[in-house]
């Protein structure tokens, strides 16, 4: 070999490694710019090792004691991160309370129904009693949500990366365009998803959060009786299903703000993959899960996740990215004292 077809072979092998590595940081800009997945790279496992190493552990009792004594709770805990995320990102400001009547995201329509505050409360007293101004209520909220669908199962189902900052900004007029509606179909949602880079597999993963948890009758009133404003039924909906809903629902006796249904009967406390069996079987409660039988890919996705194995490997891969959504690290934001309200 001569000298300049060395230094080819030379300068090839160089760029070799390096040459994957423009592709990936593409990727990463993109998701930086379209999907407002700001800080997500700098998110870490092991964030408090140093600084709080009792953190993850106080969440996790804490989290799994009052999940232990009231198992509605993995699903509102879990719900409030999605909430939180969708929102501004992840930066705990649907925990931030109402000051001077200014209307909040807690107080918007879309998170009427929301709960488990007091869960974040507790276990953030806690944290500030131990490591005081350290851990950020956004990953307080994110452990939390990780550990009370965990609790079931005596382990944490994945990982959670740490190091989100709180925000200072909560505002119920952006709530309604962002989190979406029970009755969507799958363009949309495939939008609101996309805007926060979150993919078809993602969508479909995540909506089977809703194997755990319940809706109010008001959530499918108009699907059960007045679909078209003719009195009549959403003609996907599983006829048997129907009845069964129809007389929980029935109004009167029964009354659609108070009165909730499972969304996935008789195992609404287990986190498994029958969501996916009855979304099959065209008994998905909601418009958006039924909906996502109506397109080649999700419905595809649907079909896979019936196997347990197959729906949790995507969906903790799923948490991990909604967990990401426009994250403030650094010295972007504040450590809040108290969840409700900033410093
Ligand atoms: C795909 C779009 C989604 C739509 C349209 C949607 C809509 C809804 C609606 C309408 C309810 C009932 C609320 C009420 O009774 O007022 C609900 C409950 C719930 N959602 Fe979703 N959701 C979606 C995605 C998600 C995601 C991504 C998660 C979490 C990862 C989630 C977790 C839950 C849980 C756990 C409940 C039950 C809460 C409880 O039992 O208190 N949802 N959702």
């Amino acid at each position: 070999m001569n000298r300049s077809s060395f230094l080819v072979v030379f300068i090839t092998v160089l760029l070799l490694p390096i040459s994957t590595v423009p592709a990936r940081t593409r990727q990463g800009k993109h998701v930086h710019h379209v999907n407002k997945n700001n800080g997500a790279g700098k998110l870490k496992l092991k964030f408090y090792q140093k600084s709080c190493p009792l953190a993850d552990a106080i969440v996790r009792n804490i989290t799994w004691s009052r999940v232990k004594a009231d198992r509605t709770l993995a699903a509102k805990i879990l719900r409030l991160q999605f909430h939180d995320c969708f929102v501004r990102g992840c930066d705990a400001s649907i925990l931030l309370d109402s000051v001077n009547g200014e209307a909040v995201e807690k107080n918007a329509i879309p998170n009427h129904s929301l709960s488990g505050y007091n869960v974040i409360d507790e276990i953030k007293s806690e944290l500030e009693e131990k490591c005081p101004e350290t851990v950020s209520c956004a990953d307080n909220l994110a452990l939390a949500a990780r550990d009370a669908v965990s609790y079931q199962f005596g382990k944490t189902l994945w990982k959670v990366f740490t190091g989100r900052r709180d925000g200072r900004v909560s505002s119920a007029s952006e709530v309604l365009s962002k989190i979406p509606g029970g009755a969507s179909n799958f363009t949309t949602l495939q939008k609101q998803f996309s805007d926060n880079g979150l993919d078809v597999p993602d969508l479909v993963a995540l909506s089977g959060a809703h194997t755990i948890g319940v809706a109010r009758c008001v959530v499918i009133s108009r699907r059960l009786f007045n679909f078209t404003g003719k009195g009549d039924t959403d003609p996907s909906l599983d006829p048997g299903y129907v009845k069964e809903l129809k007389e929980k629902c029935a109004n009167p006796p029964h009354n659609p703000t108070t009165t909730v249904v499972e969304f996935d009967p008789k195992s609404s406390l287990s986190f498994d993959s029958h969501y996916f069996v009855a979304l099959s079987k065209h008994q998905g409660l909601l418009q958006s899960d039924a909906t996502l039988l109506t397109n080649p890919t999700s419905a595809s996705y649907v079909k896979a996740f019936q196997n347990f194995e197959d729906f949790m490997a995507q969906f903790g891969e799923s948490m991990k990215k909604m967990g990401n959504i426009g994250v403030l690290t650094q010295n972007q934001g504040e450590i809040r004292k108290n969840c409700r309200v900033v410093n």
